[in-house]
């Protein structure tokens, strides 16, 4: 097996535990085989990719060389590390001066919420905001923002004008179809295609922020996402029953060996306030957002409680950050607050 043979090979291995292959993720960097011994260096950032990308080109070439000598390139600083698809990203919302992507593990987590209203919480404090529907397979941010009945239309450049709802732009294919329950069964090209088409057709003006609600998992639409824009900060949402998971691990591990800078985790629907008597119920433990936080090294933002209020506006299209509770309102404004602790937003 020559240089060019092992790299091939190489590109074509899953990275584990995600459906990606180390060639997708841009983790390669110099081949060469020199008679039976093999150099092999990782464009790894963390330690523990590093290990687990070592690992599994040890399981599949040992038997094949007489040696491997698998390094990790040092890439210096965070900053003049230029490598890989995400640590440099095209981008295509030249308009928003910072990128929020929510993002969870698994679904049903409370991501939608989320993004609504941290994005309507931003516009609260002044800032310009719009907000980005991703999930383009179960797409639910016009319902969340009582968007749903309204339909795009083109301005006289041709651009598509978004949505508008308290305060912030919106846009989400679920504004595109005849119907609001339409079902999407598309092809992952063509979602990609149309969420590209959502930053660069759209005429969003200028922006603050850009707030995406992202799909579950870490599929071709999160990779898009972090290969072409410059995400200032990922949001991790979680729920205590699913904390300690693989999807979450994952999803942690996909957003760091591709260079996204992780603004930190919010655990949802973590902790019960009965509505009667007030008191609190930690029905699936406590600590787990945080404990996960420490374990990878990224800030914990804080805790939302399951809360009927939350639900019940939510689904009504009014957002707890506008019409709820103020103790409601609250949890949102500390997330934001510890966002911004942990971020080097540009404003
Ligand atoms: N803190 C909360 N308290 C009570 N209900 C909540 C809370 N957060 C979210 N929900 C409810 O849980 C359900 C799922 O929330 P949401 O749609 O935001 O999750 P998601 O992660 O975006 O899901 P999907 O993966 O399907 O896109 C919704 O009905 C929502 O109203
Ligand atoms: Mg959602």
């Amino acid at each position: 097996m020559n240089s060019s043979e092992l790299k091939k090979a190489l590109q074509g291995l899953n990275y584990p535990g995600i459906d990606r292959t180390i060639g997708e993720l841009k983790l390669l960097g110099e081949i060469k085989v020199t008679e039976d011994r093999a150099n092999i260096e990782l464009l790894t950032i963390s330690d523990e990719s590093y290990l687990n990308v070592k690992r599994i080109i040890e399981e599949n070439f040992s038997d094949t060389f007489g040696s491997l000598n698998i390094t990790k390139k040092n890439l210096g600083t965070k900053k003049d590390m230029n490598y890989g698809n995400s640590a440099d990203p095209n981008n295509r919302a030249p308009y928003a001066k910072n990128i929020i992507a929510v993002t969870s593990g698994k679904g049903g987590v409370g991501k939608s919420t989320v993004s609504v209203n941290i994005a309507i919480a931003l516009a609260q404090r002044g800032y310009k905001v719009g907000l980005l529907d991703a999930d383009v397979y179960g797409p639910n941010v016009p319902r969340l923002t009582n968007t749903d009945l309204q339909r795009i239309q083109w301005d006289d450049n041709d651009k598509i004008i978004p949505a508008e709802n308290y305060g912030i732009k919106i846009m989400s294919v679920a504004l595109t179809t005849p119907a609001m329950d339409t079902p999407l069964v598309w092809r992952s090209s063509v979602a990609v295609n149309a969420l590209i088409q959502f930053l660069e057709d759209v005429a969003w003006g200028e922006l603050d922020f850009m707030v995406i609600d992202m799909p579950p998992g870490t599929g071709d639409v999160q990779l898009t996402v972090a290969q072409e824009l410059p995400i200032s900060a990922a949001v991790l949402v979680t729920t205590p029953q699913i904390v300690a998971t693989d999807d979450v691990s994952r999803a942690v591990m996909m957003f760091k060996d591709i260079g996204v800078k992780m603004a930190g985790i919010v655990e949802n629907m973590s902790f019960f306030i009965a509505p009667d008597t007030k008191n609190r119920y930690d029905i699936f433990g406590t600590g787990g957002g945080e404990k996960i936080a420490k374990k990878y090294e990224i800030p914990f933002l804080g805790a939302i409680p399951l809360d009927m209020q939350v639900r019940e506006s939510s689904d009504r299209g009014e957002p707890p950050v506008v019409l709820g509770d103020a103790h409601i309102k609250k949890y949102y404004q500390d997330i934001i607050d510890n966002i911004f602790k942990n971020s080097d937003f540009t404003l």
